[in-house]
């Protein structure tokens, strides 16, 4: 996969700092070794020293040994943090008590160090389910100026190569916010975009897609779609973003022609929103079985700091792979 390729000189070019909340999560830790083997990342382990030592000598990962190793219980910045968690969080009702237990939670601990300027970028979900390492980050690092919403978003890479970018789109929300707004989706569909320049290399052709097009269908959902339309464009009136729109008019130019004549997104969409969660999810996972897509992701967009989860059912490649993409959010996001 070039892209991967181009991504990986890019963060070998200027290593950000990724902390690995799951230090001592085996597949983790191979991930970590081979990204310090080819120099693309600064690593910071976040678990028990002896034990992060003991499995990387048990299993030959000789590169850990350049890892920064953070023990949670017993750390120079922990007094530091425990405040900062109490500063942050005091209006939601945040104790000092309760924040110096929270705080050593390895997923509360990665989003601190983020947020004091200690990390650039985190992945973490090999052993954690979605929600519990993306509260921490909801709650510490927050969003991008001008975005409220967290979403996911996947570099679908399809083996027909007339769809999209010579066969690459991006497909979101696919794993974050269950039913947005119309302000939320025109958010996503602005981070989207974003997604679409800085990881997948391309100029976004945005399609907000829907069970209508241009007016075909009346219902409250579809009123959805184009207010958030309406929204992204006042947000960005350069970008090129069309809706509503069905699928096959956003992805086929002969459907195009006679749904929706004269736009510039139609037929030839490289980006899809979707309109729900639901939608986006389902979508996502049917191109990747049906039409044998290699799907990457979920890749978190929309956070002032890059925070990426894992499925706990991911390979070492998985870990490998999402670093090197964390490190290139970190170096989008700082520029
Ligand atoms: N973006 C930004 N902030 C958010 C978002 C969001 N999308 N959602 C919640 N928050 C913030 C809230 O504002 C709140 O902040 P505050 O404490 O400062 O007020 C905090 O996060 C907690 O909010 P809750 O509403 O309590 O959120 P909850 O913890 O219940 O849920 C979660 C958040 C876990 C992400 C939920 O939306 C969820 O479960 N989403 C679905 C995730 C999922 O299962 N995806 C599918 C699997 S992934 C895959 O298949 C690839």
């Amino acid at each position: 996969m070039d892209l991967l390729q181009n991504m990986l000189l890019r963060a070998q070019a200027n290593p950000q700092r990724i902390v690995l909340p799951e230090g001592t999560e085996i597949r983790t830790l191979m991930a970590a070794n081979q990204i310090l083997g080819v120099h693309a990342a600064e690593i910071i382990l976040i678990g028990a020293p002896e034990e992060i030592k003991h499995l990387a000598t048990e299993n030959g990962l000789r590169n850990i040994d350049k890892a920064t190793l953070v023990d949670p219980k017993n750390h120079e910045k922990k007094e530091l943090y425990t405040n900062l968690l109490v500063d942050l969080r005091k209006s939601k009702g945040m104790t000092l008590e309760q924040a110096s237990i929270q705080v050593e939670d390895p997923l509360f601990l990665a989003c601190l160090m983020i947020k004091n300027g200690d990390a650039d970028g985190e992945v973490a979900g090999a052993r954690n389910t979605t929600g519990n390492v993306l509260r921490p980050a909801f709650q510490i690092v927050k969003t991008l100026p001008g975005i409220s919403v967290v979403s996911g978003a996947f570099l679908m890479f399809l083996k027909n190569k007339s769809y999209g970018e010579n066969g690459l789109m991006v497909f979101a929300d696919c794993a974050v916010h269950p039913n947005p707004t119309a302000p939320e989706l025109a958010q996503i569909a602005i981070s989207t975009a974003q997604t679409a320049r800085n990881i997948a290399g391309f100029e976004p052709r945005v399609a907000m897609l829907s069970f209508s097009t241009k007016g075909s269908a009346k219902h409250e959902m579809v009123d959805k779609v184009v207010e958030a339309t309406r929204i992204a464009q006042e947000m960005e009136p350069t970008l090129q973003i069309d809706g509503e729109l069905q699928a096959d008019a956003a992805l086929v130019p002969d459907v195009a022609a006679s749904k929706a004549p004269g736009s510039t997104v139609a037929g030839r969409a490289n980006v899809l929103v979707f309109p729900t969660l639901e939608t986006g999810n389902i979508a996502y996972k049917l191109v990747q079985r049906l039409a044998d897509a290699e799907a990457v992701g979920p890749i978190l967009q929309g956070m002032a700091a890059p925070i990426n989860d894992l499925s706990r059912g991911c390979s070492v490649d998985d870990v490998y792979k999402m670093v090197i993409i964390t490190s290139n959010q970190a170096i989008s996001i700082k520029k």
